[in-house]
């Protein structure tokens, strides 16, 4: 038998595995994860040579510990489907339900993925062996995260094309600082969107309905080293966290990443009823656990407790909804709508970035253990 994704020791041979399963052509899953959208998950490219250039000394003690245990593989083979993956009756799942849960799955396999060949470009691209060995570990780990949800996603007859991903999705250009900010969040916010649904499907297995779930909590370890690495990194460089100028970028970034969450998960209230979840107590309860970790490095928190926090999202949300009702409308009509929906947002945007932040006085040592 030919190797399996979840076995694979390099993000290459995880998607070569995926790529020799039986050929589904979907293009609509594909198409899904082709869209560039504010909401949608986006491929990144950047400045290899600067990233390339770090130098890891500052950090070495913590660097050479993260690393070994990354080396070490713990999850080695768990991406894979074995006699705790349950059937899954695709076929009686109430329509709504399914639509916006394959939905889910390919803009998770699409953001896996996308963290696969920044990661993968990197390693590639660099000489720094500090630098490569982290990126081709975090490659490897997200080719197989990726591969796993295709393997879920293969059930329901659908796959998306990873390789038709890689060279004809459009990359976004960010430069390594923005890549820092952005993918640290996005791996810390990931680590808490897994366990926070983890720990909820433990105490109430009756909502676990598809049993990709049981996977969440090695992969979600998986999702915190990623992080642990990119805050070792920032940590090279004090200037990141320290200006004022790069203090309100980090304001910025997770006030992005933090809105677009709400969004996207207003956008699946079926999917979360069927989890037995609220998501806007999801929401809070992850942005809690993010801010929580992020003290690690970041010299600030966003206050969500703040009167003005949830009525905004709120609003942003009901944006959301008015623009995509434009998108579907069509013709002048729904061009006004959509833009006076996206002027809608972007008020919200801005009146979110004017509640201000509480401080935090950073630690010497950044170092965290995945603790939720
Ligand atoms: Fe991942
Ligand atoms: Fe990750």
């Amino acid at each position: 038998m030919n190797m399996h994704s979840s076995n694979a020791s390099t993000a290459e041979e995880a998607i070569a595995a995926q790529e020799a399963l039986p050929p589904l052509t979907n293009d609509e899953a594909t198409k899904v994860a082709m869209a560039n959208t504010l909401l949608t998950p986006r491929f990144y490219t950047t400045d290899f040579d600067e990233m390339d250039a770090i130098d890891v000394s500052p950090v070495r003690k913590e660097w050479d510990v993260l690393i070994a245990g990354m080396k070490a593989d713990p999850n080695k083979g768990h991406f894979k489907k074995n006699e705790d993956w349950d059937d899954v009756d695709w076929d009686g799942m109430e329509p709504a339900l399914k639509a916006e849960f394959i939905d889910f799955l390919i803009s998770s396999c699409t953001a896996e993925f996308s963290g696969c060949v920044l990661y993968k470009e990197m390693k590639r691209r660099g000489s720094n062996k500090d630098i490569t060995e982290l990126f081709q570990l975090m490659a490897r780990d997200e080719a197989r995260h990726a591969g796993f949800i295709n393997d879920a996603l293969r059930e329901a007859g659908i796959a998306v094309n990873l390789g038709f991903l890689t060279q004809a999705k459009k990359y976004t250009y960010f430069r390594p600082k923005f890549i820092y900010y952005a993918t640290y969040l996005s791996e810390k916010i990931g680590y808490a969107r897994y366990i926070t649904i983890y720990r909820h499907l433990e105490e109430n297995p009756e909502y676990r309905f598809h049993p990709i779930f049981k996977w969440f909590r090695e992969w979600c370890n998986d999702e915190f080293s990623h992080g642990e690495a990119f805050a070792l990194l920032m940590k090279t460089d004090p200037s990141l966290t320290t200006t004022r100028v790069n203090k309100l970028w980090i304001k910025f970034f997770l006030t992005a990443v933090f809105s677009t969450m709400w969004i996207r998960d207003h956008q699946r209230p079926a999917f979360h009823k069927a989890l037995g979840v609220d998501p806007s107590w999801y929401a809070q309860e992850v942005y809690r656990k993010t801010s929580e970790i992020t003290k690690q490095v970041f010299p600030m928190t966003l206050d969500i407790d703040h009167p003005r926090w949830l009525p905004t999202l709120e609003r942003m949300q009901k944006a959301n909804v008015q623009i995509a009702a434009g998108r579907k409308q069509g013709g002048i009509g729904g061009w006004l709508k959509r833009m006076a929906g996206s002027a809608k947002a972007g008020v919200g945007f801005v009146s979110l970035l004017t509640i201000p932040v509480e401080k935090n006085a950073v630690p010497a040592n950044p170092r965290l253990e995945p603790a939720y």
